[in-house]
């Protein structure tokens, strides 16, 4: 039997809301049976926050102010609504060469704030094809754990592997499994049981149900299928 309710979260990147976003019957909108976060563009939060939404921002910088342009630091997302925040999703790592050590100070940082930091990791195609995956994702996580002083209760994992992402060639059930049971297996025993692991990576309405159905997948970050609000509820509905 599960013990965590799952988290269905919509990475909406840098895209516009899709028609009917705050529709009264909107997906998007709380559910009693499923958490449901929207990571909207920065432009976005308030508008999302008037909607009373559940607010995740996509990235927030680890200093709280300072000279740093076009960045913005946890406390002000957290003045704006925002109750979570991704942090080190791979398209920041990627196109903004975010380090591991980078990441673990923006997850501290989101914990001072009272912002819920979700940990992305996830190894490359190349990584995986090496071998490397587990040692990948290992080092991506243990380095925040460590920063934590491996007391994690404020920390959401969501593991993506970067070929998966936006391309539809999702992870199978049973590879996506067993990355979350190894990481299950890397955190702290006291919160081992109560941290959610949520998988990213072309999550469809045609995989949900099968993937939800894992005994450590406690949840989605979905992209593509956020923005189209059919598909979106679907997937939801696969999770209840
Ligand atoms: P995707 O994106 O569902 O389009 O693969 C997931 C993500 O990047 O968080």
């Amino acid at each position: 039997m599960k013990k965590r309710h799952p988290i269905i979260a919509a990475n909406r990147k840098m895209h516009a809301p899709p028609t009917g976003w705050d529709a009264p019957d909107s997906p998007f909108r709380m559910h009693p049976e499923v958490d449901v976060i929207v990571f909207p563009s920065s432009v976005d939060i308030d508008t999302c926050q008037r909607a009373e939404y559940s607010i995740g921002a996509q990235y927030g910088r680890a200093e709280k102010e300072g000279a740093f342009t076009g960045d913005i630091s946890m406390s002000m997302l957290a003045s704006h609504g925002c109750s979570f925040v991704l942090c080190g999703h791979s398209e920041r790592r990627q196109h903004h060469h975010e380090s591991n050590e980078a990441i673990a100070s923006q997850v501290l940082a989101a914990s001072d704030a009272g912002i819920t930091p979700i940990l992305c990791i996830g190894e490359t195609a190349d990584e995986r094809e090496m071998g490397k995956a587990e040692e990948v994702v290992k080092t991506q996580l243990l380095t925040v754990i460590d920063a934590l002083h491996s007391k994690p209760e404020t920390l959401i994992v969501a593991y993506e592997p970067v070929w998966a992402i936006g391309n539809g060639k999702t992870a199978s059930a049973d590879e996506a499994q067993e990355m979350h049971a190894f990481i299950r297996s890397l955190i702290p025993a006291d919160f081992r049981e109560t941290l959610w692991i949520i998988y990213g990576g072309s999550v469809k309405p045609t995989n949900a149900a099968e993937l939800i159905a894992q005994p450590d997948i406690d949840g989605f970050l979905v992209g593509a299928s956020s923005l189209k609000i059919d598909e979106f509820q679907s997937i939801i509905t696969a999770a209840l």
